[in-house]
């Protein structure tokens, strides 16, 4: 009976072409549009060099051997920590995963009779830790501030505490938060704010808290360190209170191993190397307006501005075949598709990295293109 009702679910995502798979990507695509490691460190060599050269091999270990509380907090990880709180003015906190510390921001902080208010399309984990926390979730519609303050409005009163909740570089559609808006609604509504800045860190150097110089009226920012950080993990920037607070109650800080010192030695030397990125952000600022130039130019519709464009299709299966067509010719494009995206909205999902070529982008588009048109798309 239990694998029969497994194999039921796993035929019904089949029926409406959403079935997921591993795949094995081969690596020479012409262009890689599925990869988040925007600023191209992983394909560094100089900069992987580098690391190597100022890490002493013979010393260092490859796994942490504990969590936190117990043996695993080694001297790696708590200068890591220094020197964040050094560039943000506040405390910090590394976690194993993005994941981890979106959740346990909800989960720890966050209970029955509390509200959290929620732009529609925030990430997974968001949610994840809302519903496990018991907090009662009001989602608002994408980045409108207006919808947000009916929902304050109606709403923020009968709960204890309130927490607004935001990605500031949005994962799949690619806009971005206007931070002077949730700042704003925050202080009117006596809430706390949360930034999710999984794909901004690097493309906006320490994030868009940190360039806007908010640092201090936001009480919780998660950079992710897997994206522009071309590595694994999360960093909460939060007040001191708080971090006692999850050090002594945040059941995903103190139940996991803490991440190993050869990996939290690599966020370090890119932390502190993110200000000598700037060819990296000025060349992707320039592919990106390239990209949106020729998509005008090709009348193919977008509500994205950033690095990440997402070009909505609608069907599943419509989606899936565009993605495959450019497959063929040399290009890794992803469908997503619900969950990940409302259902109705899929989309091909193309992330840029400051490693492509222009010349190559102009041939894409003119691909694109011509694909949607025989898909009577444009
Ligand atoms: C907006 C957003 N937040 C959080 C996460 C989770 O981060 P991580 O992959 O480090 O667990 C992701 C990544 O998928 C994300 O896109």
């Amino acid at each position: 009976m239990f694998y029969n009702y497994l194999e039921k679910k796993l035929e019904d995502l089949k029926l409406q072409d959403n079935f997921r798979e591993l795949k094995n990507h081969k690596k020479n695509y012409i262009l890689n549009f599925s990869s988040n490691d925007y600023l191209n460190l992983n394909s560094d060599r100089e900069l992987k060099n580098n690391f190597l050269e100022s890490i002493n091999i013979e010393e260092i270990s490859f796994g942490s051997s504990g969590s936190r509380l117990l043996g695993g907090n080694y001297n790696e990880i708590i200068n890591f920590e220094e020197s964040i709180d050094k560039i943000f003015k506040k405390k910090s906190l590394v976690f194993n995963s993005g994941y981890d510390a979106n959740t346990t921001v909800l989960e720890t902080f966050y209970k029955k009779g509390d509200v959290i208010f929620t732009d529609r399309y925030n990430h997974a984990s968001i949610y994840d830790g809302a519903l496990h926390s018991g907090v009662k979730i009001i989602r608002y519609k994408h980045l409108d501030y207006q919808d947000l303050e009916k929902k304050l409005k109606k709403h923020r009163n009968s709960y204890e505490n309130s927490l607004i909740i935001t990605e500031s570089i949005y994962s799949m559609d690619g806009d971005i938060v206007d931070l002077n808006e949730i700042i704003r609604l925050k202080n009117e509504f006596n809430s706390q704010c949360y930034l999710d800045e999984a794909h901004s860190y690097g493309v906006l150097g320490y994030g868009l808290a940190y360039s806007h110089s908010v640092v201090e009226e936001i009480d919780f920012i998660m950079l992710g360190l897997g994206k522009g950080g071309g590595s694994n993990g999360g960093i909460l920037i939060l007040n001191n209170i708080s971090k006692e607070y999850i050090v002594n109650k945040g059941r995903k800080f103190i139940y996991t191993t803490s991440s190993s010192p050869i990996q939290t030695s690599w966020n370090h030397y890119i932390f502190k190397k993110i200000p000598d990125f700037k060819e990296k952000r000025k060349k992707l600022e320039l592919l990106k307006l390239l990209v949106y130039k020729k998509l005008k130019e090709k009348n193919i519709d977008t509500i994205s501005s950033e690095q990440i464009i997402s070009i909505v299709i609608g069907d599943n299966k419509k989606t899936i075949d565009l993605a495959q067509k450019l497959g063929e010719k040399g290009y890794l494009v992803h469908p997503i598709k619900e969950p990940t995206v409302p259902k109705g909205r899929s989309c091909l999902r193309l992330t840029l990295n400051s490693n492509m070529e222009y010349k190559d982008i102009i041939i894409f588009i003119e691909e694109l293109s011509n694909e949607l048109k025989n898909d009577n798309k444009i």
